[in-house]
């Protein structure tokens, strides 16, 4: 797995760069620009379709200006099998055409772990953006595309330092492990003033800071018809005295309707938003419930409070530090924490550290000195 010798003078360092579902956009586009940025190294960018609506895929594309990808698999949805299978089968004809001397893959999608093992098989060596973050819970898809994905990569960047402990508990070498802080956040600060300038909430008919937002997508809560009417129940309960904004993800609007034989939750639904437009919705609650793993860290680098409706986190640092608590799917847990929130009493957290907009930066340092290094 090392890097091919290049003459750094002659020819710049070459990075096939890999987005595929949507909480990869926010990732992928800070690295990018600082790739754009410099001399010597430059990208080509691969999407590989594994979200492929206007909403979920190209809408990011536009409000985070990431240029059009370079080539688009086109993979589309499927099992886990079959979506993994066809990543892995495209990428190694891309990866053999192109040559690249790194891969660079964010997050723990299955895009992720499909286009790294089709690199590191080749003899590319993989570089995992977001890597070391453990949920603890095999059950949970993203877990086991994070566990082999490190298992995989030479240079593993970390967002907090428990992820580098996570790492260093599996047994990967210390010199692999880079933390850097995180590149979501990056975007988040870049976006941040242009997404307050949107008409948003007067769109949706909400007030700043006088409704809650709600995204909920993972299966374990969505695939589960009890779960799933539970988490609505307790929640139509807290909308009537905090409107509940619900932009509901696809994979959610097809469990409703075969699960719940279509009853729509009567909170506020609407579409999936654009990252803009989220950000705003974000920034201007007063509250967020959500099973994402990314918002956890958005509401904090925000300081807006988080209720997180799932059992386990794999981004700790967010509760010890941010505004997060983890309230599972149990209504009590729910009930209290919310009416906390409204109370004005909900967690106010701090920023931690190197979530400060340069991640992205300081990755390129690390890449471009071992790439040199070899040379
Ligand atoms: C994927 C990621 C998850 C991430 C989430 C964000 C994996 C294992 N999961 O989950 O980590 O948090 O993206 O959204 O990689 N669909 C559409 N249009 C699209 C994309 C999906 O309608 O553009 C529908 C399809 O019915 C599809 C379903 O959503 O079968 C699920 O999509 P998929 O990419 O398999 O997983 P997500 O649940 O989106």
């Amino acid at each position: 797995m090392t890097p091919p010798n290049r003459n750094m003078a002659s020819s710049p360092a070459r990075i096939v760069a890999v987005a595929g579902a949507r909480p990869n956009f926010m990732k992928i586009a800070p690295l990018l620009r600082e790739i754009e940025s410099r001399a010597g190294v430059e990208a080509f960018l691969v999407h590989t379709g594994q979200h492929y609506d206007e909403a979920m895929s190209e809408s990011f594309f536009k409000d985070l200006r990431i240029a059009e990808p370079d080539l688009n698999l086109e993979v589309g949805s499927g099992s886990h099998a079959e979506q993994t299978a066809s990543v892995l089968v495209k990428m190694e004809k891309v990866l053999l055409q192109e040559e690249p001397d790194l891969l660079l893959v964010v997050g723990d999608v299955n895009s992720t772990l499909a286009a790294s093992l089709a690199a590191v098989k080749l003899g590319v060596p993989v570089a995992h953006v977001e890597a070391g973050l453990r949920s603890g819970d095999r059950a949970m898809p993203e877990e086991i595309n994070r566990i082999l994905t490190d298992s995989i990569s030479t240079w593993l960047f970390t967002t907090e330092e428990e992820a580098n402990l996570n790492l260093a508990a599996e047994g990967i070498p210390s010199e692999r492990i880079h933390h850097v802080g995180n590149v979501m956040i990056d975007t988040l600060f870049d976006k941040l003033q242009e997404a307050k300038k949107r008409d948003t909430l007067e769109r949706l008919g909400l007030e700043a800071g006088q409704y809650a937002l709600l995204t909920l997508h993972r299966p374990s809560n969505v695939d589960d018809p009890r779960i799933l009417r539970g988490i609505f129940d307790t929640l139509e309960q807290i909308h009537e005295k905090l409107p509940i904004l619900f932009p509901v993800h696809p994979r959610t609007r097809a469990s409703i309707e075969k699960m719940l034989g279509n009853t729509q939750p009567r909170l506020q639904l609407a579409e999936p938003m654009g990252y803009l437009d989220f950000l705003k919705l974000m920034a201007e609650a007063r509250l967020v419930f959500t099973d994402s793993g990314g918002i956890q860290e958005e509401t904090t680098a925000l300081g807006v409070t988080c209720l997180t409706l799932r059992d386990n986190t794999e981004r700790p640092i967010t509760v010890s530090e941010g505004t997060n608590t983890i309230v599972g799917s149990d209504p009590k847990t729910i009930l209290i924490e919310a009416e906390k929130a409204l109370q004005g009493d909900g967690k106010a957290g701090r920023t931690p550290r190197l979530w400060d907009g340069h991640a992205a930066g300081r990755i390129l340092d690390i890449l471009q000195k071992d790439i040199a290094g070899t040379s």
